[in-house]
C-alpha cells in the first residue's frame, strides 16, 4: 500500500511571507509591518514590504503550481488586507485579491487550502490588546464570518491558526516575532487561551456558515520526540516525551493540542503552570474542542530520546557533524513516521502534514538552474518515512512542502531559502529548482517513485 488515492499533494506559503504590497489597495497595517521597522528586529534589516511580490504576480505563481502538478495549495489570508482595522469595514479590494487567487487555482484544478491566521495580525487590534483582550476571539470570529461569506462557495478546506506555539511563544513571550512582546507567563498563558478560544469560535462559524461541506483543521507545530532505537522502552520514552509539558515555555504539543482535540489542558501542564494560570471557564473548553476533520501539524524534525534509568526520556545528542539544514535544524526523516503514529494514536484524526521542508544554501549555477540535491534527499527520505505510516494503516490526508517558493523567513529575513522555486529578489524572476521537478514526478506517481 502506498499513499491513498485521494492524497493531497501540495506546497504551502503564508501571506506576509510572499505577498508584498503591504500598503496597497487599502490594506491595514499588521503587527509584522510594524515590527519589521524596529531596528534589529529582522536579522538582515529587511521586511515583507515587497517579499515575492506575489500580490502582483499571482497568476504567474499559480501557473508554476500547475507546472509542478500540485493538486492543492495551502496559503493564508492577510486579516488586515481584508479588514484593515481588524473588525468593521471590509476592504473589497483585499477580498478581491483572494477571490481571484481562488478562481485561478480552481481553474487549474488546484484545491485551495486556506489558513485563516498565519501571524499577520491587524495592528489596530493589537492596540486594543490583541490576544490579551478577552474579546479577541469574537474579533477572529467576525473576520472568519467575512471570509466564509466571501469564499466558501469555492473554498471547502480550512485551517484556523498556524502554529500557536510560535505566535504566542515567540511573539508574546520571547519577543523575537511580532508583536515582539516579552510578557510574563501569566499574560502569555491568557493570550494563548484566548487564541484557542478564537480557534473554537472560528470553527463554529465555518461549520454554520459554509456554503458547502468542508474539511476543517487546526495547525500547530508537531513538537515530537523519536526513539533512538526500536526497543519498546525507547519507543515508550519517545511517546511520553512527545506529549510532556515540562518546561516553562510554549514549544510543546499537548498544551495546544489536548484542549483542541480532547477538551482539556494536560495535567502536567496545569501543574507546571499553576501559579500563572488564568481562570479557565469550563465552557471555554467546550468551545475550544470543536469536531475537526484532520489533525494538521508542521513537522520539520524531532528530538531523539532513549529511556533513562529513572524511567523518563533522556535526550540523545546528535553526533558531531550530523546532517543539518541551513537553519541549523537536525535532519530526522523518521519524525514523519513517529509524528504520524504518535499523533494518530492520541488524537485519532487523519494526519495532514501542513509543512515540511528545508532551508538550503541554494544558488543559480552557470546553466541557469538550481541544483538543490540536498533538498531532494531530504524530501525523499522524509516522504518515505511518512509512507511507512500509511503502510501501517495510519490514515494520511496529505502533505504540503514548505515552501512553494523562497520567501521572507520572519526574523531571519531572506537568507534561508525554503522554496521548491527559487526567487531572485532583485528581479523577482522565479526558477523551478531541481527539487520542484523531482516533486512533480513524485506527485505524478502518487509517491511510488520515491527512491
Ligand atoms: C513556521 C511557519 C512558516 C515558516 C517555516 C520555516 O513554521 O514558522 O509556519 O511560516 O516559514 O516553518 O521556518
Amino acid at each position: 500500500m502506498c499513499f491513498p488515492k485521494s492524497f493531497l499533494w501540495g506546497a504551502a506559503t503564508a501571506s506576509y511571507q510572499i505577498e508584498g504590497a503591504v500598503q496597497e489597495d487599502g490594506k491595514g497595517l499588521s503587527v509584522w509591518d510594524v515590527c519589521c521597522k524596529k531596528p534589529g528586529f529582522i536579522k538582515d534589516g529587511s521586511s515583507g514590504d515587497i517579499a515575492c511580490d506575489h500580490y502582483h504576480r499571482m497568476e504567474e505563481d499559480v501557473e508554476i503550481m500547475h507546472q509542478l502538478g500540485l493538486n492543492t495549495y495551502r496559503f493564508s489570508l492577510s486579516w488586515p488586507r481584508i479588514l484593515p482595522e481588524g473588525t468593521g469595514t471590509v476592504n473589497p479590494k483585499g477580498l478581491d485579491f483572494y477571490n481571484r487567487l481562488v478562481d485561478a487555482l480552481l481553474e487549474k484544478g488546484i484545491t485551495p487550502y486556506v489558513t485563516l491566521f498565519h501571524w499577520d495580525y491587524p495592528h489596530a487590534l493589537f492596540q486594543k490588546g490583541g490576544w490579551l483582550n478577552r474579546d479577541s476571539s469574537d474579533w477572529f470570529a467576525e473576520y472568519t464570518h467575512v471570509v466564509v461569506q466571501a469564499l466558501s462557495d469555492r473554498v471547502s478546506h480550512w485551517l484556523t491558526h498556524n502554529e500557536p506555539q510560535c505566535f504566542i511563544g515567540a511573539g508574546h513571550y520571547l519577543g523575537i516575532h511580532a508583536p515582539g512582546l516579552k510578557l510574563g507567563l501569566q499574560d502569555a498563558l491568557a493570550a494563548g487561551h484566548n487564541a484557542l478560544l478564537a480557534h473554537g469560535k472560528a470553527v463554529q462559524v465555518i461549520r454554520s456558515e459554509s456554503r458547502q461541506p468542508c474539511e476543517v483543521g487546526f495547525n500547530s507545530v508537531g513538537v515530537l520526540a523519536c526513539p533512538a532505537t526500536h526497543k519498546q522502552e525507547d519507543i515508550a520514552a519517545a511517546r511520553q516525551e512527545t506529549f510532556a509539558v515540562h518546561s516553562l515555555g510554549f514549544m510543546n504539543s499537548a498544551w495546544w493540542m489536548d484542549p483542541v482535540y480532547l477538551g482539556h489542558y494536560p495535567q502536567d501542564g496545569l501543574e507546571l503552570f499553576a501559579p500563572w494560570l488564568p481562570k479557565i471557564d469550563p465552557q471555554d473548553l467546550k468551545t475550544i474542542c470543536q469536531p475537526l476533520d484532520v489533525f494538521a501539524a508542521n513537522i520539520y524534525n524531532g528530538g531523539i530520546v532513549k529511556m533513562g534509568a529513572q524511567g523518563t526520556a533522556e535526550p540523545v545528542k546528535p553526533e558531531p557533524g550530523a546532517q543539518r539544514t541551513a537553519m541549523g535544524w537536525p535532519v530526522t526523516p523518521e519524525a514523519l513516521y513517529w509524528g504520524a503514529k504518535f499523533f494518530y494514536e492520541r488524537y485519532k484524526k487523519p494526519i495532514l502534514i501542513a509543512e515540511n521542508g528545508m532551508a538550503n544554501l541554494d544558488w543559480v549555477t552557470a546553466d541557469g538552474k538550481v541544483h538543490d540535491i540536498q533538498r531532494i534527499s531530504f524530501l525523499n527520505r522524509y516522504l518515505k518515512e511518512y509512507r511507512r505510516a500509511a503502510q501501517e494503516g495510519i490514515p494520511l490526508r496529505g502533505y504540503f512542502c514548505w515552501s512553494l517558493m523562497d520567501n521572507f523567513e520572519w526574523a531571519e529575513g531572506y537568507d534561508p531559502r525554503f522554496g521548491l522555486v527559487y526567487v531572485d529578489y532583485k528581479t523577482q524572476k522565479r526558477i523551478v529548482k531541481d527539487s520542484g521537478y523531482w516533486f512533480r514526478d513524485v506527485i505524478r506517481s502518487n509517491g511510488e517513485s520515491l527512491g
